[in-house]
Parts: structure tokens; sequence; C-alpha cells
């Protein structure tokens, strides 16, 4: 059989949700965002991270971030979500890609992020080897409907593209 030809770019698209928990940390991007109530999880709970790693696997079609980092696992309770991130990346390298672009949106009705955009942007921009530049992160209220509008939960959302080395 021919050799297949490695595609040019590869594109891919992450969700995640987390329940609201009070007195958890609220890690967004890696960043401690200063509030009563965190995410809950057995990870560090970043939803955004998250996202983030679900749409490099997603490009890549190796799967989700619970096949890689399974939820059961002792070594992955309270784990600093930028590993799997990070993982990621690594996978990406392995099968020739580099990350070039992320878009992504935070989605929770309070506490007001846009304060922390520039922060959140730069960690995710450093735990993903770009530019900050090449990284948006934009939030969104529900509008107060459904499980993130009532403050039950936390969503995000990615899309990543990736090109050859
Ligand atoms: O959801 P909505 O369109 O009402 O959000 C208005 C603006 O508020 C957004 O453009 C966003 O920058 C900001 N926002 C925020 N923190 C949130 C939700 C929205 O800073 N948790
Ligand atoms: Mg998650």
């Amino acid at each position: 059989m021919a050799d297949r030809r490695l595609a040019p770019f590869r594109v891919g698209q992450g969700w995640d949700t987390h329940r609201i928990e009070p007195g958890r940390p609220l890690i967004l991007g890696g960043i401690h965002v200063p509030s009563e109530f965190g995410l809950a999880g057995h990870s560090d709970a970043d939803v955004l991270f998250h996202a983030v790693t679900d749409a490099i696997l997603g490009a890549l079609a190796l799967g989700d971030i619970g096949m890689h980092f399974p939820d059961s696992a002792p070594e992955w309770k309270g784990a600093d979500s930028i590993r799997f991130l990070q993982h990621a990346v690594s996978l990406a390298k392995g099968k020739g890609y580099r990350v070039v672009q992320i878009d992504s949106t935070i989605i929770l009705e309070r506490p007001k992020l846009k304060e922390f955009r520039a922060r959140i942007r730069e960690s995710l921009a450093r735990a993903a080897g770009l530019e900050i530049e090449d990284v948006s992160v934009k939030f969104k209220t529900a509008e107060k409907v459904g499980p993130v509008g009532e403050g039950l939960s936390c969503e995000a959302q990615a899309v990543v593209f990736l090109t050859l080395i």
C-alpha cells in the first residue's frame, strides 16, 4: 500500500463542563481566579485546559482526554491540567504536527472574567508553546438559562488549528 501523505493541516474542537463547587479554587487556563466557588473534578478541574486538550486530541483523531488520563487513576488526582495539555502537544509533535492557533470560549455566569483575559491568554499560550497573538479566549454568560446560567456549572469550548512541523 502506498504511504498515506500527511494532510498539511488538521482542525480539532473540544468541549468540557464542570460542576461548580463552593470552597474549591477556580482555575481557568492555569490562572487562579478569585471566587467563593471553584469547579468540581478529579484533577484541578481546569475546564479550559481540558477543552483545548480535547481539541488537540480531536485534531489528531487520538480519542479524548479521559482515554489518556482516566479519572479513576490515582496519579491524576488533583493534577495540574497543564500536564494534559502539554501531553497532547507532544503527541501532536510525535505525529509531525504543531499547534499554530487556538480559539476558545469559557461560558460562566459569574464572576466577570474579562479582567483576567490577558493572563489566561498568556498562560494558555505558554502551555501550548504559542505566541499570545495566536491564542484567543472569549467569555460568555449563559443569560441565566440552563445549568450554566443558573450558576451550577461552567463550560469551555475550543477550536485548534495544527500544521505540519
Ligand atoms: O454573555 P454576555 O454576552 O452577556 O457577556 C458580555 C460580556 O461580558 C462578554 O463580552 C465578556 O467579555 C464578558 N464576560 C465576562 N465574564 C463572564 C461572562 C462574560 O467578562 N463570566
Ligand atoms: Mg474537565
